[in-house]
Order: structure tokens, then C-alpha cells, then sequence
């Protein structure tokens, strides 16, 4: 299962691994859109940077977005209005529009083919009970000095009763933009290391360390754009962020052509846009959103989006499915600038609530004018040691739920025998031996047991039985079902216990 993305190009997303110690101006941690554009930035300017990746470049929530660039985020002008003010809302407003600008020139002055082009966004409705939202949505933008237009119908294949209108905006392929990010980042003197994991960062006399497992990198400043921060101390991130899982499938509907960028406004959430592939246009239909580590099943998920579109064209053929995972915020802002107000030098990019493309953009030009030591007209609105009061206490109470009820290890009583009651393919918490473990029994009647504790800061994980992966309802971390760490903010794998039938 991997992206439409990942299927359309050789992509050139891995690196030497880290051998030796190094120093640069700027170490950057993580190379997804955001530490990439941020290197992009600062190398053209002179800084010498240095990238770092667990993983692949843009291997993770780069790879996986359906990449609509837009100032458009849902219903979220009248909520932050409501919550932080008219001047905040507005400023949040004007950035991510300035980003699609800041997005395009990139693309003009680098001449970077990635299928970049201007499409019209749209938030609809066609329940009666969300149109009154809708309008007060649009009055809203409009009193921003934003102009936004309400409309009644749009070219998808079926009737809405409302709809806000974004013109201008723009979607590209994001793999190809940051395949060209890449070669002038290269050509400006930057390095990029991939397979490599960091594990701390300290402060030594007047540099900062990055430490990996065997070498460490020097620098004056650090950048961690790692998704996740994977640092817990002095940024607390862990309390003010969750992680959610989206779906995303490519469907070949033929000549079935529309244009625009769409996505409703209550559950089940769908989003709509077409993507270049192979010579064709592909619809790309994403949604069934669900906070990572729920413990629900998950075996429907793409199905949901499949039986949607084969409402409109029952001949649609599947052509990818994937999922992705993003950090959502309590009070749906991201934090963008210090670290934390104890760490010097220090800068962070997260919590981009899933519209990461104009975000990443809005961070990487943040914290290149920190860098650089220049005021940037939008650094308050993203301010990433704010303790503003959480308004959107939905959220917050589910995080402190979900986060009380994984720390206390349920009591479960389930008999030792049933791990033998394990069908092939299936995984579950079991009781063993007066102990907790995780079991997964492959197709071939395999079984693998790990100790089904996040790594992270210690939250019980529960059986993803879609993607067979042990997922955390605390903070999104994953692993696979040998116990191998697959997304942050855990690094550590899970132990695991070797079983005997
Ligand atoms: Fe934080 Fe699991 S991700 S405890």
C-alpha cells in the first residue's frame, strides 16, 4: 500500500547514511516538505545545513498527503475568531495565502516539474443541518478581508446544498517538488543523510549536538522538523498533540474529468482532488479520519471511501490505497519557532493539523528569519511556546481520556489458552502468564509477541487490524507487529518475547 505519489517517479529519497561526525551552520531533523523547504531556504541564502532522516526523504507524511495548497482548512475562520481574536484569525489567514504564493515562485524560479496548478477550493455541505455553518463560515473569512464566496453548486458529481469558495489555490505532486527542492539544496552546498536516527540533542559549551547512534553533528542551530517531536523534555509537546489517521485511495473514473479541490464538512469527512498519473487524471477521494490508536476496527476504512465513489461511478477502478498520520494541536494552530523558551537556538515545526503543505511553508520561512535573526510578520500567530487557555475542549477532554485510560493497563481476563484461539491474521492484547502481551498470528500461524507498551512514554497500544500494527492512543506512535517502531514520537522498537506453541 504505498501512494500515488511514491508510484509516479523514481524519486531519489535516499541518502549516505551518517559515518562520521560533522558540523554545520543548521542541523535539520527530518526531511519531510518542512525540513526540506526550510534547508532549501537557508542553503540558498549561504547557511551550510545539514538534513537528517530516520527514514527516506519525504518518506512518511510528505508522501502520503493528497497535497492541496490552500488557505482553505475546513470551518476554521469562525473558530479562531471565537478563540483568539479577529487580528490572530486574520494573520492565520494571510500566511498560509502568502505560502501558495511563496509555493509558486519556488516552483517558477527553480523551474521544478511537479504538476503544480491553480485550482479553486471548496468546503461543502449537503446536510440541511450544516448549512447555517457554512454561511456564518463565510461571513467570517469575508470579515477578514478575505473574499470568499458562498455558492450552491460545484462540477462535483452530485448536488450540495452549500458551499465556500476559496479561487486561486493550487495542489501539486508533492514528491516532485521536493525532488527539486533536493537538487538545489545539493547544488547550494547542503547535505542530506537518510537512515539515519537521532536520539538526543544537548548544549556543549556554545554549540548544539545532535547525537545519533554513533556520530554526532555540531551546529549552531537546530531545526527538529521531525513530524513528531521525539524530544520530550522542556517542549512538552507530548501534552498538547495527538495524532490522526486518514485514508486516501486513487480511483481511475475515466473521462469523468472535474476541476476544483473539495472536502465536507462533517463526518464521515470527504476530500476530493485529481492528480496526474501515468498520462491520465486519477480522483483522488481521502477521509475516514479516526485518532490514531482508537481502539475500533479498522477493516473498513478504504471501503468507506470505495462504496462513496461508486455511488457517482460504479465502474471506478481502485488504483492505490494508502493512510497517513497527522499531528493535530488542541486548539488547531500549529507551533511554529523556539523549541522551547530553555533551549537557545533551537526551532520547531509541528502540529500542521493536515493541511502540512501551506503550513510547511509558513514554518520553513518562520524559522529562516529566526535564523537570520529578522522579524517575520506572522511568528506570534504560530507561536510555539504559547500556553494560550484550550478553547476547543472537545479535544482536549478526549486527548486526557484517551491518555488516562492507556496509562492505567486495563484488566483484562483473558485465559492463557487464547492465544492458541488467535486466528491467522489476527492480533490482540492477551493476559500471559500474569503479564500483558501483544499477539499477532501471521497467515502461515506464526505468532509474534511484544510488549505492548509505547516506547514513547509508556501508554498501552492497541491492535490495528487493518494495517496489523500496534498503534499508541496517546500520542499516534506505531509499530509494526514485530515490534519495529514505524512512526515517531517513540524511536525505540517494542521488546518482544519469543513464543513457543
Ligand atoms: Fe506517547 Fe505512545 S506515543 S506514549
Amino acid at each position: 500500500m504505498s501512494s500515488i505519489w511514491i508510484n509516479s517517479l523514481n524519486y531519489e529519497n535516499s541518502f549516505e547514511r551518517l559515518t562520521k561526525n560533522v558540523s554545520a551552520d543548521v542541523c535539520i531533523i527530518g526531511a519531510g516538505i518542512f525540513g526540506i523547504t526550510t534547508a532549501y531556504y537557508l542553503s540558498k541564502i549561504g547557511y551550510k545545513v545539514v538534513v537528517v532522516d530516520r527514514g527516506k526523504v519525504a518518506g512518511k507524511t510528505t508522501a502520503n498527503t493528497t497535497a492541496k495548497i490552500t488557505g482553505q482548512h475546513g470551518l476554521i475562520y469562525r473558530y479562531l475568531i471565537d478563540s483568539q481574536g479577529k487580528d490572530l484569525a486574520k494573520q492565520y489567514l494571510f500566511a498560509n495565502e502568502k505560502a501558495i504564493k511563496n509555493i509558486k515562485e519556488i516552483v517558477d524560479d527553480e523551474r521544478i516539474n511537479c504538476d503544480f496548478e491553480i485550482q479553486d477550493s471548496y468546503v461543502y455541505t449537503n446536510d440541511s443541518k450544516e448549512v447555517e455553518n457554512i454561511i456564518l463560515e463565510n461571513e467570517a473569512v469575508n470579515s477578514l478581508g478575505y473574499n470568499s464566496q458562498l455558492v450552491d453548486s460545484t462540477e462535483l458529481p452530485f448536488k450540495i446544498l452549500k458551499a465556500i469558495k476559496f479561487s486561486n489555490q493550487a495542489q501539486f505532486n508533492p514528491l516532485k517538488y521536493v525532488n527539486g527542492l533536493i537538487k538545489c539544496i545539493t547544488n547550494n552546498g547542503g547535505k542530506i543523510y537518510t537512515d539515519t536516527i537521532v536520539y538526543d540533542i544537548n548544549e556543549e559549551k556554545d554549540e548544539l549536538i545532535t547525537h545519533t547512534k554513533y556520530n554526532k553533528i555540531n551546529s549552531k542551530y537546530i531545526v527538529i522538523a521531525s513530524h513528531y517531536p521525539f524530544i520530550n523534555k522542556l517542549g512538552y509537546y507530548f501534552l498538547k498533540m495527538y495524532q490522526s489517521t486518514s485514508y486516501v485511495i486513487a480511483v481511475d473514473i475515466g473521462d469523468n474529468i472535474f476541476n476544483g479541490m473539495y472536502i465536507n464538512t462533517n463526518s464521515p469527512i470527504f476530500s476530493y482532488r485529481f492528480a496526474n498519473f501515468e498520462d491520465k487524471k486519477v480522483l483522488l477521494v481521502g477521509g475516514a479520519d479516526h485518532k490514531t490508536g482508537e481502539d475500533m476496527d479498522l477493516t473498513g476504512s478504504y471501503q468507506i471511501l470505495e462504496d462513496e465513489v461508486k455511488r457517482y461511478y460504479p465502474k471506478a477502478k481502485v488504483l492505490y490505497r494508502w493512510n497517513t498520520e497527522d499531528c493535530i494541536t488542541l486548539d488547531k494552530i500549529p507551533y511554529i519557532g523556539e523549541f522551547s523558551n530553555f533551549m537557545k537556538n533551537v526551532f520547531v515545526g509541528t502540529g500542521f493539523n493536515k493541511w502540512g503543505m501551506t503550513s510547511s511553508n509558513v514554518a520553513a520561512n518562520i524559522i529562516t528569519d529566526k535564523i537570520r535573526e529578522i522579524p517575520n510578520e506572522y511568528e506570534d500567530v504560530f507561536k510555539s511556546t504559547r500556553l494560550h487557555a484550550i478553547k476547543n475542549s472537545d479535544e482536549f477532554g478526549n486527548m486526557i481520556k484517551e491518555t488516562t485510560n492507556s496509562l492505567v493497563l486495563n484488566k483484562l481476563k483473558i485465559p492463557k489458552e487464547d492465544i492458541m484461539k488467535l486466528r491467522n491474521g489476527e492480533g490482540s492484547i492477551l493476559e500471559y502468564d500474569n503479564d500483558r502481551v501483544g499477539a499477532y498470528k501471521d497467515e502461515s500461524g506464526k505468532v509474534y509477541i511484544v510488549k505492548p507498551i509505547c516506547t514513547h512514554l509508556g501508554c498501552l497500544l492497541t491492535w490495528n487490524n487493518l494495517e496489523k500494527t500496534w498503534d499508541c492512543p496517546c500520542h499516534g506512535s506505531r509499530f509494526d507487529y514485530t515490534g519495529k517502531n514505524i512512526y515517531n514520537p517513540a524511536i525505540k522498537d517494542l521488546e518482544n518475547y519469543t513464543f513457543e506453541i
